[in-house]
């Protein structure tokens, strides 16, 4: 028998068990909305009334159980009253499910997190498919909330207040096998077993998983404000109070109701009310969805390229090949040294380590990635990376010996963060062919990628290259062909004054923790040390060359003495193994008042000004650009969007004051004469 309404089905089986299926509708994914809450509370009302041997719940979607609650219905709460309903709501309909009088199972596989985690925390037992593909966690914290659908009352309950808290306070997810060890899921089973181990807990009915001896005992009134300060230490080393707020409230959450689970589900609505109509989770929320968007941007089933050719095993080259190849393509790495190859393989070895951790997938990926002196590759490439030396006559002449080899199709694409592609173009029969796919350093810790056109570039190699980003798990950013691109040319400007203020003899600790302190996530000189001394003056003289950006004279003597960052164990600070020694360098007393409006003006000024000249397409994607580009403070949403917070009139009036006192890099951009323009091309709110 089978009752179907809109998202979920029920059916029962000859042995009166109730298989409940959600597939909500017109969507790809399970997500919890009010629609979706309000007809399974409707399914539960119908069990209590004729009770089944016991109920299963599990999705029909491919990609898995449920992915949390749905975001867009996030956007569009205004008032902290309307967000406890909705929380409230969703906490009543789990509450509902755990008071069921007959055995319940949450049948997991794939995605199964924040609301999907709770609602699964509401049945007796969990069931999880054991594939590589199935994650679950609450990454509330991540949205600038934290679990409010009951999360917060039961996790701690279910596994112990440490491994509860850490889950909740990193907002990491596990695989199903790191969730059984935890006590999360009670069987962690390949997917062809999952329905008879759903069915046999039903039949058998053994005790509930709780957290027995000292695990149990952390969640007690005199241990909770003990570990509370160790947490809050913890997350202070992380976020600042002022910053993100939330995990400082679940924590204090927690510490006050613990125990107490009425108390803590009240708590809960209380706190995610509050936290949710805030500034920082509103920013949190708008990344989120700008992310959203940078993904719709490349449509994977457009190109679906199986073999990568890399020119270039350097810093970038290697590294873009061992990614791709971690990422399942077929890769083929070309250099002309045989060393840097071998370093290659070296690099993806341990990248492969870190990251897939098990022996015979490190083996699959490094099978996959083939050093290629020769260039073999080049003929059977469905996309050919080049990142070879920034030197246009090398580049060209490189094109110039692949072009005729390449597969007619193929995608070319170069790495070049400076050099115009129509320049590289003419070296080409087919300049339309031609795209940049820029990457950043670290490839494996850099999600965006800048994806440039320039003039007469086919608009489907652009579309081919951002649905291939999309094949590596990158964030697409279309971006025109102008120099420093979007991410550099607003970046650089800022580590610029950072220079300029050292210097001036500020000391390099004052410059980084006054960023730190706007939220930023590392400091200006620690970042330019990171990035290397060398390469910063190279953009900065090609940004010179066309941009209302100096030079400063103390970056170029720092490089031409050697000390060029990490790389050389000096740059502005020490590095020994790797580690910042703590150096004395400029006077730390030597706080000028400005420090900050100098970084960020610089910062934001640019941003307006590549609003203005084209060189992405809305404020949406420059905000997107520069906060997964840099790490731009996520909690501002964004330069255009900061701007708005700080109110553009305000920071207008401190450019013209900096202009006079600092000079022509302080050049209000003329956008600013027309505050309205970034706001106007905004769509994500
Ligand atoms: P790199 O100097 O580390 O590596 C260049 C590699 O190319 C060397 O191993 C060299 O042996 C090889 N090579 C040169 N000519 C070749 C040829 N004709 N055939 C085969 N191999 C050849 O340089 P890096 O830093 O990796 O930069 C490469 C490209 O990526 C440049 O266009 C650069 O502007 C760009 N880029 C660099 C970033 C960085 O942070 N280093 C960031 C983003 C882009």
């Amino acid at each position: 028998m089978t009752e179907i309404r809109k998202h979920w089905r029920l059916e029962r089986d000859a042995d009166n068990i109730a298989w409940l299926i959600i597939d909500k509708a017109e969507s790809g994914a399970n997500t919890l909305n009010h629609e979706v809450v309000v007809e399974l509370d409707a399914f539960l009302a119908e069990l209590e009334l004729e009770p089944p041997k016991g109920l299963v719940i599990f999705s029909a979607k491919p990609n898995g159980f449920i992915a949390g609650a749905d975001i867009h219905e996030f956007t569009r709460i205004e008032t902290e009253a309307q967000a406890r309903e909705l929380i409230h709501r969703g906490q009543g309909v789990v509450n509902r499910l755990e008071a069921l009088a007959f055995p319940t199972v949450a049948m997991i596989h794939g995605f199964c997190l924040g609301g999907g985690l709770e609602l699964a925390l509401g049945c007796d037992y969990r069931v999880a498919d054991d594939a590589d593909a199935t994650r679950i966690g609450l990454p509330e914290v991540r949205l600038g909330i934290h679990p409010g659908f009951g999360g917060v009352a039961r996790l701690p309950g279910l596994i112990g207040a440490p491994a509860a808290m850490d889950l909740m306070l990193s907002g990491r997810s596990l695989s199903a096998r790191a969730a059984k060890k935890l006590g999360l899921v009670d069987h962690a089973v390949p997917a062809r077993h999952l329905r008879e181990a759903a069915r046999s807990l039903i039949n058998t009915r053994p005790p509930k998983h709780r957290a027995t001896g000292w695990r149990a005992l952390t969640n007690v009134a005199p241990l909770r404000p003990l570990l509370g300060a160790m947490l809050r230490k913890q997350v202070a080393a992380k976020a600042r109070p002022e910053h993100y707020p939330a995990p400082y409230a679940l924590i204090d959450l927690w510490v006050k109701h613990g125990g107490n689970r009425a108390a803590t589900l009240l708590g809960e609505e209380a706190s995610v009310g509050k936290l949710v109509t805030g500034d920082a989770a509103r920013n949190l929320i708008r990344v989120f969805m700008l992310q959203e968007r940078l993904k719709t941007l490349g449509d994977k089933k457009l190109f679906e390229p199986k073999r990568v050719h890399v020119i270039g095993g350097g810093v970038m080259g290697g590294d873009i090949a061992a990614w791709c190849a971690l990422c399942g393509m077929q890769v083929t790495v070309q250099d002309r040294k045989d060393e840097t190859l071998a370093k290659v393989v070296q690099r993806a070895a341990s990248l492969y380590h870190k990251k897939l951790k098990q022996p015979r997938l490190v083996t699959a990926a490094l099978d996959r990635l083939m050093p290629d002196k020769h260039g073999r590759g080049v003929e059977r490439a469905d996309v050919v990376i080049e990142a070879i030396f920034e030197d246009v006559a090398a580049k060209q002449a490189l094109y110039r010996d692949i072009e005729p080899r390449m597969k007619p199709g193929a995608l070319l694409a170069t790495n070049t963060s400076s050099i115009p592609l129509e320049i590289l173009g003419e070296a080409l029969e087919q300049p339309s062919r031609l795209v940049g796919i820029h990457f950043f350093n670290p490839v494996a810790q850099m999600q965006l990628v800048e994806i440039v056109r320039h003039a007469g570039t086919d608009p489907d190699a652009v579309a081919r290259a951002m649905a291939f980003t999309r094949h590596i798990d990158r964030l697409p950013l279309p971006v025109a062909s102008s120099p420093g691109f979007l991410v550099n040319r607003v970046l650089m400007p800022y580590l610029l004054e950072a220079v300029n203020l050292v210097a001036e003899g500020v000391a390099p600790q004052v410059v980084d923790e006054t960023a730190l302190a706007f939220g930023m996530p590392m400091g200006p000189i620690a970042l330019a040390d990171t990035v290397g001394l060398d390469i910063c003056l190279s953009v900065a003289e090609i940004l010179s060359q066309r941009l209302h950006v100096e030079v400063p004279a103390r970056l170029r003597d720092m490089v031409a003495a050697g000390k060029r960052g990490v790389k050389t164990g000096e740059g502005f600070y020490r590095y020994e193994k790797g580690k910042t020694v703590v150096t004395k360098a400029g006077k730390a007393d030597f706080r000028p008042a400005d420090i900050q409006d100098r970084l960020m003006l610089r910062l934001l000024n640019e941003a307006r000004a590549c609003l203005r000249e084209g060189v992405v397409a809305d404020a949406d994607l420059l905000d997107a650009g520069i906060i997964f580009g840099t790490g731009f403070a996520p909690f501002r949403g964004g330069p255009l969007h900061a701007i708005e917070a700080l109110g553009a009139d305000a920071l207008l009036e401190k450019m013209r004051n900096l202009h006079q006192s600092q000079g022509e890099r302080f050049h209000p951009d003329e956008s600013w004469l027309n505050s309205e323009g970034a706001a106007q091309q905004r769509l994500i709110t």
